[in-house]
């Protein structure tokens, strides 16, 4: 139906029908009052006016009633708007246990996505119709908001943070990707596009192209190449905390304080070792601040979280 009015993007994703029922509902509102109100100026300015210039107006005094009524009356609709329009924020921001997970990298100008397979793409998102998908993002500079018009999906992404975002799309297609905060000169330049596909199409889109390492597979090599491997050792010989099975389990610290073992969690004991120590271990580690791009820390993140519990490293 939107689609043929230039003033309104396509809806495609699950969220946009629920978004555009709330705002299609304001403006209804809106203009149902403001014709209201315009309308009874007009009427009264005609019927009361004055007809003869020694007319004096009548004394009127306050009505408790029509004063709790039109208390009343906007209360409830403002309780109405505020429930409905946070129902739709919490579904926005909490995404569905079983998602597939893309990482997503801004920076000036341009949007980096990270598949778990290995593809990487520039400005172009590759994501199936008909499953939710769950960007993990963060920016290696400035702010930048990553904006789809046709998901109604806009969300800011910060430098040092891991912002969650997640839609389901739902027909293919190409729909357009914008950088919604001004972040420097190139910025109205800073778009993309994510394609949709439907599941077979995708999957021949994933296995296509050159083989290559998985995420994963990347950050084990990084893992050794950067010597993590030496102190983070799953044979009790090591000087750092084992990491098998840490990932998505509260660790207690030296201070007696429990954290998650989150992605914003590993991507900091990387960054900045010292701010939370592992009970039981000394604040040895150097910091690795400078040696390793947002993008190579993804990958450390998604080795971290796909050892498991008693298994043993590969090699080990
Ligand atoms: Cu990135 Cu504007």
């Amino acid at each position: 139906m939107w689609s043929t009015t230039p003033l309104f993007p396509e809806a495609a994703s699950t969220i946009a029908p629920r978004v555009d029922a709330l705002y299609l509902s304001l403006v209804g509102l809106a203009a149902f009052f403001s014709i209201l109100i315009a309308g009874l100026i007009i009427f009264f300015a005609i019927k009361y006016r004055r007809r003869s210039p020694r007319e004096i107006g009548r004394n009127i005094h306050e009505s408790n009633m029509l004063e709790i009524t039109w208390t009343v009356i906007p209360l409830m609709i403002t309780m109405v708007i505020f429930v409905w329009g946070a129902k739709i924020f919490f579904a926005m921001s909490t995404p569905p246990a079983e998602t597939l997970n893309i990482y997503v990298v801004g920076k000036q100008w341009m949007w980096k996505f990270q598949h778990l397979d290995g593809q990487r793409e520039i400005n172009e998102l590759h994501v199936p119709a008909g499953r939710d998908v769950k960007l993990i993002a963060t920016s290696e500079d400035v702010i930048h908001d990553f904006f789809v018009p046709d998901f109604r999906v806009k969300a800011d992404v910060i430098p040092g943070r891991y912002v969650t975002i997640w839609f389901h799309a739902t027909k293919p297609g190409r729909y357009r990707l914008f950088c919604a905060e001004y972040c420097g000169t190139k910025h109205s330049g800073m778009t993309g596009e994510v394609i949709v596909m439907d599941a077979p199409q995708y999957q021949a889109w994933l296995s296509g192209g050159a083989s290559q390492q998985t995420l994963t597979e990347e950050g084990q090599q990084l893992f050794s190449d950067l010597a993590c491997i030496t102190c983070h050792r799953s044979d009790l010989q090591g000087r750092g905390p084992v990491l098998e099975g840490v990932f998505g389990t509260a660790v207690t610290l030296m201070n007696g304080q429990k954290v998650m073992a989150d992605e914003a969690y590993v991507r900091e004991s990387i960054l900045n070792p010292a701010a939370k120590i592992v009970a039981g271990y000394q604040p040895i580690m150097p910091t690795f601040q400078g040696q390793v791009s947002e993008e190579q820390l993804l990958a450390l993140v998604e080795y971290v979280k796909s050892l498991p519990r008693p298994a043993p490293r590969p090699g080990s």
